[in-house]
């Protein structure tokens, strides 16, 4: 696979194989996907469920057995990742947004929940401390922002390790090394990775108090909070 010009022609690229490849090429996907819907609130009921970056689906393939009356917005740059999501939920109440986060509306006490899954890491440190605002003043209070993502900068002293051991992960799926290479430009191109730490400062910046990390592999991390 060549890389993309933009995260969305790449990632309708990615789209043709994009479960296989992820199970594949990220350490615990599986677990942090299902983490989704392991770790709510008691008695939490969302009526209404915001997804960014919502790939073709598999976060919110989760969440809809939980809610399935409930309405659900996915957003994504990608046009074949929003298509491969029409086709699987046509029968639930979801809108589409076809864009980029910081083209999108996120309008005031809007939503119960907002998830985003391997998408965040696509921000650099501007982008992500203001879709942290956003997220806060579009979630209803009461209301739980969630995320699954790898969370360690570039530059964090750890990095080089965890690059070893994620290489050794991948190589062990797909032995000919193609996998890795392609992965590692994709890394290079689009990957903006912050570390938690920051992350957690910058969550309590926009507003949320108690950020938890219910799930954590190394830097494979899934995070909530609520507001
Ligand atoms: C790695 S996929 C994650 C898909 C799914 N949420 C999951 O957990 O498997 C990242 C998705 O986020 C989208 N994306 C990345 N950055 C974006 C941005 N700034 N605005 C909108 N969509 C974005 C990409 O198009 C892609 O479909």
């Amino acid at each position: 696979m060549n890389i993309g010009e933009t995260i969305a022609i790449e990632f309708n690229d990615f789209s043709k194989n994009y479960t296989k490849d992820m199970i594949g090429c990220v350490p615990h996907y599986l677990s942090l996907i299902s983490s989704f819907t392991k770790h709510f609130p008691d008695n939490f009921k969302p009526t209404s469920i915001l997804d960014l970056g919502c790939g073709n689906g598999n976060v919110t393939a989760q969440l809809i057995p939980c809610f399935p009356k409930a309405k659900f917005t996915l957003v994504d740059a990608s046009a074949d990742m929003i298509n491969l999501c029409r086709s699987q939920f046509k029968n639930y109440d979801v809108v589409y947004a076809n864009t980029y986060f910081k083209n999108f509306l996120f309008k005031e006490g809007s939503y119960d929940l907002i998830v985003a899954g391997f998408s965040l890491h696509h921000c650099d440190e501007n982008e992500k401390q203001a879709l942290f605002k956003n997220i806060y003043i579009s979630l209803k209070k009461g209301g739980m922002f969630s995320c699954s993502d790898l969370m360690i900068s570039k530059t964090n002293p750890n990095h080089a390790l965890l690059l070893h051991q994620w290489k050794e992960f991948v190589n062990n799926n797909f032995p000919d090394e193609k996998k890795w290479t392609w992965l590692m430009e994709h890394y290079e191109a689009f990957d903006k990775p912050t570390d938690y730490t920051n992350q957690i400062v910058w969550l309590k910046n926009a507003g949320f108090n108690l950020i938890q990390i219910p799930f954590r592999k190394a830097y494979w991390m899934y995070l909530q909070t609520v507001k």
